[in-house]
């Protein structure tokens, strides 16, 4: 299993603090942003790791991040050259992931489960995630029916769909780039993520696991400050 972490966009809901940094390179509590996906891969077994960022950012990434000998693991780094959607990691990937399977995790997404089991579990086709969340609009939802099985994948719907966001944290086999490659940009002009989740889940191979512990998607003030609470929750504890 290869890892990639997306870690472009532009982070136009943090402005000003992303006016002259990437939004993933800000402090959570005592650690910059990307610190957290990255752990959560590194804690998943997942030591080559593709880290994707914008062309303006690049130096700062290799000055934090470096090879990934600190931290046990090997990094490889590809530019994006426009946030052309997060669908688009596949296509600038497909050299790095080669053969392999592999898990996309987004550099703004913190974590408090372990996907160890569910990586270490996985064959083949899709499997994303789901967490019950009090503004699932601002995501990629997922509807189930009664005996929770995914019936529909809808990004960022304006009507209220379901209770359940999809988070930053994909696992797709190998045709992930195929698929990819085949998708058309939306309204928006971007290649959707919720394009890829679809096409497993119309050929019956998408699973989608619920989400256990904390997730935030740390990309608005206020996620940011949820955060950074966590963040110095858990440090103190331990
Ligand atoms: P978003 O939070 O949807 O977008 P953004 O980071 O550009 O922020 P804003 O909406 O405030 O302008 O992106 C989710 C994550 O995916 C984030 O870590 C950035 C990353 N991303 C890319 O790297 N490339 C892309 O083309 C897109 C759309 C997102």
């Amino acid at each position: 299993m290869k890892g990639i972490i997306l870690s472009g966009g532009s982070g136009s809901r943090l402005a000003p603090l992303t006016k002259v940094t990437s939004k993933q390179l800000l402090p959570i509590y005592n650690k910059p942003m990307i610190f957290y996906p990255l752990e959560t891969l590194l804690k998943a077994g997942i030591k080559d790791i593709l880290i994707i960022v914008s062309p303006d950012r690049a130096g700062d990434y290799l000055r934090l991040l470096g090879s990934g000998k600190d931290f046990g693991a090997r990094f490889a780094y590809e530019i994006q050259d426009k946030p052309e959607g997060l669908a688009q990691a596949f296509i600038i990937g497909e050299n790095f992931i080669g053969e392999d399977n592999v898990c996309m995790i987004l550099g703004d997404n913190i974590f408090e489960d372990d996907f160890s089991q569910a990586i270490s579990s996985f064959k083949s086709g899709g499997m994303i995630f789901a967490k019950q969340v009090s503004d699932p609009e601002r995501s990629g939802v997922v509807v189930f029916d009664k005996n929770m099985k995914a019936l529909k994948i809808v990004e960022k719907p304006k009507e209220h769909l379901s209770d359940y966001a999809i988070p930053g944290l994909y696992i797709y086999d190998n045709r992930v780039i195929e698929a990819a490659k085949q998708v058309k940009p939306s309204a928006r002009g971007e290649l959707e993520i919720t394009d890829l989740h679809n096409w497993y889940l119309e050929k019956g191979e998408l699973q989608v696991d619920i989400v256990k512990g904390e997730w935030i998607d740390a990309g608005t003030f206020e996620s940011l400050f949820k955060a950074t609470e966590l963040a110095r929750k858990k440090s103190q504890k331990q």
